[in-house]
């Protein structure tokens, strides 16, 4: 079957609007998620004690108190750690219990093991901890001052950009800062461990990284791999936030499982969720830029300070692609990217949907908004001269050509469609006559970088059987977090058996069934494992195809399947007949496909290379109205225009890019992390944690994909990624409020306005420019 094209004629093939796999099980309760496993006989529950300081000398742990509790097992420290206290996903030494120091308030010093979750709760609070408490570092400013980083600052430079902004018709600069975000997966961190025969132990752990878990746990068990089996039938809710950091919950379940003997849940509440387990990365911006008469960038010089936390954990990635979408879709001549992760005794961050993509791309935004203001422009006229070409001015700042530029036609077609320049003389129009209630408008043109920007991790496995009624049994490295991967992998499987997608059985992720995966991140499930099951089924399809052709004494070339029959001119069997008949001439019906990405590779030294094996673009034009009293904000409409290559399932995309930008929209407005000035989260819950509600979704919410815009680089069907991309167009949003606030200084201020743009934040920046303004 050709790779490129996929044919409709059976029930849920590719390019389908199927619904999701589990959409009526998720309504209806009947999804099982960890939490639902029947409960195993002598299950135990453990809860984690942990630090109260940000930074302290552990002196002491007393647990003769905790232990002597009717109904507590075991409260293990790191001492009781028989093989590596480390889980470190791309250094080393980043410990699942702290040993000697608490580098944040919230980190995980003692596990206690009890009968049941209540017991375990109140007995970790009599585990006596003496503390030396130090001196922490909060902030990102201090830590950037005294340069303490979890891992050396990453530069990626072109051209000689002081030189060309020193000669530059103006020179402009600024500052401009972005909050973290809490991943509020619904589904808590959770994982059930399982001790097997000897030392053979099975997690059932909420993680879009089997493999990763499977190495923790048998790094801290101090057992091979092989006899850790992690299983994981999907998960409610990831968003990056169970890439590295499930597998803190998978080891120290296995390490308590280990010891007892009997199998244990560790499932976090909310409050010690959101203390114990990263976030998004905050960043601070610093910015200066060379521009020709015309607005037009020359150089440019932008400091990008985020907030590692206590260890690097996945900042490498995370930071190296925000640099690498520090350009969003602009062409920077001469250009220094400069990133620092700081470190701080803070949680340490994580991957969050866009992984480090949206910061980025708000501070180039953020420099663009600030050209226009300063010419007295108009932002989308900076933006279009500032666009990649297609043929020149064509290269990013780490050196890889943009091929498949689509983004002038893109947020052209948007901007006719929904009458952008009308709107604008309307919105001017309406703040014209109004005093209090403000308008603002804003464009946000998305070009995200697909694969893993680390090439390594850019390969999938699948595992596909047939059995002999013709049923198909699928399974693949990726995991189900929501996002619709499971039903998008099932419809390339029936596109290449061309049968109904009620033959297709999906099942959980195995680290014993598909071996050595990568996380379902970087949004490139469906490209990685679609394209993988695409392979383990045509593997099977010829070799059913061969035994057709000897049952109808034809050649292979003559054999079609095609709606559930295999056919070979007028005669045609069913495919549970070919299956049965292809097991009779004892041929397998079961195989393994494997898929890597070609063309891409990457310097980790030089920030140089051709990480990604293609863009996806995206434009959204939000419409927002403040009130300057309050400073409250409303979205009154967005308009998104995405694409989604020849999308495998348009249904589960145009949720995709729903809940991305309602997503985008809350770490833009109104998630707030407060930790108070001795490093403790102050936000641990939702009556203090603000994410976006029904009611918050804009009125007028208009989603396109783009259409007939199949990739233009061979994927699984043509298709494009999707899971993150969206995200981004939410911080149209928040350039809107911006917009709407510059209103009232006549709109060359820059306002004062960091992200989020909360009430309070706002009011502030009103008040702020109306004083400026005055001046
Ligand atoms: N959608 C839902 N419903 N739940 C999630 O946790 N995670 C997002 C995105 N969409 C997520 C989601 C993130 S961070 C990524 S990287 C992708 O899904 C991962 O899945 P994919 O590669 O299959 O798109
Ligand atoms: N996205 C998500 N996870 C990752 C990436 C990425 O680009 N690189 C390494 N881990
Ligand atoms: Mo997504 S942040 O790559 O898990």
């Amino acid at each position: 079957m050709d790779v490129n094209e996929a044919s409709a004629d059976i029930i849920g093939g590719a390019h389908a609007k199927v619904k999701h796999d589990s959409a009526v099980r998720h309504v209806t309760g009947r999804a099982v998620f960890i939490d639902d496993i029947p409960s195993l006989p002598g299950v135990l529950e453990a809860v984690f004690v942990i630090s109260p300081y940000a930074y302290a000398k552990i002196v002491s742990i007393d647990i003769s108190k905790a232990k002597a509790i009717d109904g507590v097992h075991e409260v293990l420290m790191a001492e009781d750690i028989p093989g590596q206290n480390d889980i470190a996903p791309v250094f080393k030494n980043e410990p699942v219990l702290a040993s000697e120091v608490a580098e944040y308030a919230g980190h995980p010093v003692a596990l206690v093991v009890a009968e049941k979750y209540d017991i375990a709760f109140h007995a970790a609070k009599e585990v006596i901890v003496q503390y030396k408490v130090l001196q922490p570092i909060l902030s990102v400013e201090e830590a950037l001052k005294k340069k303490e980083y979890t891992y050396p600052p990453q530069i990626i430079e072109r051209g000689d950009p002081i030189g060309a902004i020193n000669l530059a018709a103006q020179k402009i600069s600024g500052e401009i800062a972005c909050g973290g975000q809490d991943h509020f997966y619904l589904e808590g961190q959770i994982a059930l461990a399982q001790p097997g025969e000897e030392t053979d132990m099975i997690v059932y752990c909420s993680t879009q990284h089997p493999t990763e878990a499977q190495h923790g746990v048998s790094k801290v068990l101090g057992i091979p791999i092989n006899e850790v089996t992690i299983e994981v039938r999907r998960m409610g809710g990831a968003f990056g936030g169970k890439e590295s950091q499930s597998t803190i919950i998978a080891a120290a379940a296995a390490l308590a499982a280990a010891k007892t003997k009997r199998p244990v849940k560790i499932r976090l509440r909310r409050d010690d969720d959101m203390v114990i387990t990263g976030k998004r990365h905050d960043f601070e911006f610093k910015y200066v830029v060379g521009i020709d008469d015309d607005g037009r960038i020359e150089g440019i010089d932008l400091d990008m300070a985020m907030r590692s936390g206590n260890v690097a954990d996945l900042s490498p990635g995370v930071l190296a692609r925000a640099l690498c979408h520090g350009d969003n879709c602009y062409y920077l001549p001469n250009v220094r990217l400069n990133g620092y992760p700081c470190k701080t005794n803070t949680v340490s961050n994580t991957a969050f949907r866009g992984f480090g993509a949206p910061q980025g791309m708000l501070a180039i935004e953020v420099v663009i908004e600030h050209i226009a203001r300063e010419l007295d422009k108009s932002v989308d006229e900076i933006r279009a001269i500032n666009y990649y070409g297609t043929s020149e001015r064509n290269v990013t700042p780490y050196g890889q050509v943009v091929k498949d530029n689509i983004i002038v036609e893109l947020t052209d077609r948007l901007a006719s469609e929904i009458d952008y320049e009308e709107r604008k003389a309307d919105i001017e129009k309406f703040n014209a006559d109004h005093l209090t209630l403000k308008k603002g408008i804003a464009l946000m043109p998305v070009k995200f970088g697909i694969s893993f920007n680390a090439p390594h991790l850019n390969q999938a496995g699948a595992l596909v059987h047939v059995y002999t009624d013709g049923s198909v049994h699928l399974n693949h490295g990726g995991t189900e977090m929501g996002q619709g991967l499971f039903i998008k992998v099932a419809q390339v499987v029936a596109s290449v058996f061309q049968i109904d997608i009620n033959n297709i059985k999906i099942s959980a992720t195995r680290t014993d069934k598909v071996p050595n995966t990568s996380a379902t991140a970087a949004s490139a499930g469906s490209d990685l494992n679609g394209m993988a099951a695409f392979n383990a089924s045509e593997i099977i399809k010829g070799r059913m195809t061969g035994i057709a052709a000897k049952h109808f004494d034809v050649l292979d070339s003559e054999v079609e399947f095609r709606q559930n029959r295999i056919y070979a001119g007028n005669e045609s069997i069913s495919f549970a007949e070919l299956a049965q008949m292809t097991w009779a001439e004892r041929v397998s019906l079961s195989a393994t496909g494997y898929y890597k990405t070609p063309d891409i590779y990457w310097d980790p030294k030089k920030l140089k290379g051709n990480p990604f094996y293609y863009f996806t673009y995206g434009a959204c034009v939000s419409e927002v109205i403040i009130d300057t009293l309050t400073g409250e904000s409303r979205v009154l409409r967005a308009d998104m225009l995405q694409d989604c290559g020849k999308s495998l399932n348009p249904t589960v995309d145009y949720g995709q890019i729903e809940g991305a930008f309602v997503q985008g929209m809350g770490w833009l407005t109104s998630e707030e992390l407060v930790w108070d000035d001795q490093g403790r989260l102050l936000t641990h819950g939702p009556s203090t944690y603000k994410i976006p509600g029904s009611r918050d979704v804009p009125p007028e919410f208009n989603i396109h994909i783009l259409e007939d815009a199949p990739n233009r680089f061979p994927t699984i069907f043509r298709s494009k990624a999707v899971g993150e991309p969206p995200l981004m167009l939410a911080i149209s949003v928040w350039l809107a409020i911006r917009d709407a606030v510059a209103r009232i200084g006549e709109g060359r201020l820059m306002p004062n306005l960091n992200a989020p743009a909360t009430p309070e934040a706002i009011l502030m920046a009103i008040n702020d420019t109306r004083q400026r303004a005055r001046k």
